[in-house]
C-alpha cells in the first residue's frame, strides 16, 4: 500500500492494481470515492479505452450519484447534485485552455468533488489535485490501475 522508499518521497499514499474486469476498476473507483470530500479534485488519465470512464462510473456511483455516467461526448462536463454533488469532466477535445476556457470550467469545481479525464490537456489550470489515477491497458480485459495521493488515503 505504501510505496515510499525514500523519506523524500512525497507520494503518501499510493495503491497499484491490476484489474480483471470492469467491475473490478469501478469497485476500485468506489473505494477512492469513500476517502474523498467536496472541493477535492481526482484526475484520471491513461489512453483511449484504458478504462478512465469505468473508474469515474464506480465513483459516481458510490457517491450517490443514479444518472447513467458515460463520457461527456458533446459537452465537457456534467455535474449531479448529491449530498455533496459531483463533476465529470472529459477535456479530450480541449486544446490550449486560456483564462476566458477556464472561466467557464470553473464552476464544474466549485463545491464538488470532480473527476477529470485528460488532465493533460487543462496545462496548469487546474486547481490543486487530491488524488491521481493512471489506468493503462494489459490486454483486453486487464487494467493497470495507480492511484497516488500527497494524502493518506487509507485505500
Ligand atoms: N479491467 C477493466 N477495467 C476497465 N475497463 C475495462 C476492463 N476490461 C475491459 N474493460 C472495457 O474497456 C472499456 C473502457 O472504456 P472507458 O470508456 O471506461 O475508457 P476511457 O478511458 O474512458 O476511454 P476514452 O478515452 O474514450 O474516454 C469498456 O468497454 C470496459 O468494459
Ligand atoms: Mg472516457
Amino acid at each position: 500500500m505504501h510505496s515510499c522508499l525514500a523519506q523524500a518521497c512525497p507520494i503518501v499514499g499510493a495503491v497499484q492494481a491490476v484489474t480483471q474486469s470492469a467491475g473490478e476498476t469501478e469497485a476500485l473507483g468506489a473505494r477512492l470515492a469513500a476517502a474523498l470530500g467536496a472541493g477535492d479534485v481526482v484526475t484520471v488519465a491513461g489512453e483511449l479505452g484504458a478504462g478512465k470512464t469505468t473508474f469515474v462510473r464506480g465513483a459516481c456511483r458510490a457517491l450517490g450519484v443514479e444518472q447513467a455516467i458515460s463520457s461527456p461526448t458533446y459537452t465537457i462536463g456534467h455535474r449531479y447534485a448529491g449530498a455533496v454533488p459531483v463533476a465529470h469532466l472529459d477535456l479530450y477535445r480541449v486544446r490550449g485552455l486560456g483564462a476566458e476556457e477556464w472561466g467557464d470550467l470553473e464552476p464544474y469545481f466549485d463545491g464538488t468533488i470532480a473527476f477529470v479525464e485528460w488532465p493533460e490537456h487543462a496545462g496548469a489550470w487546474l486547481p490543486p489535485v487530491r488524488a491521481s489515477v493512471t489506468l493503462a491497458h494489459v490486454d483486453e480485459s486487464h487494467r493497470r490501475v495507480s492511484i497516488d495521493s500527497e494524502d493518506d488515503l487509507r485505500l
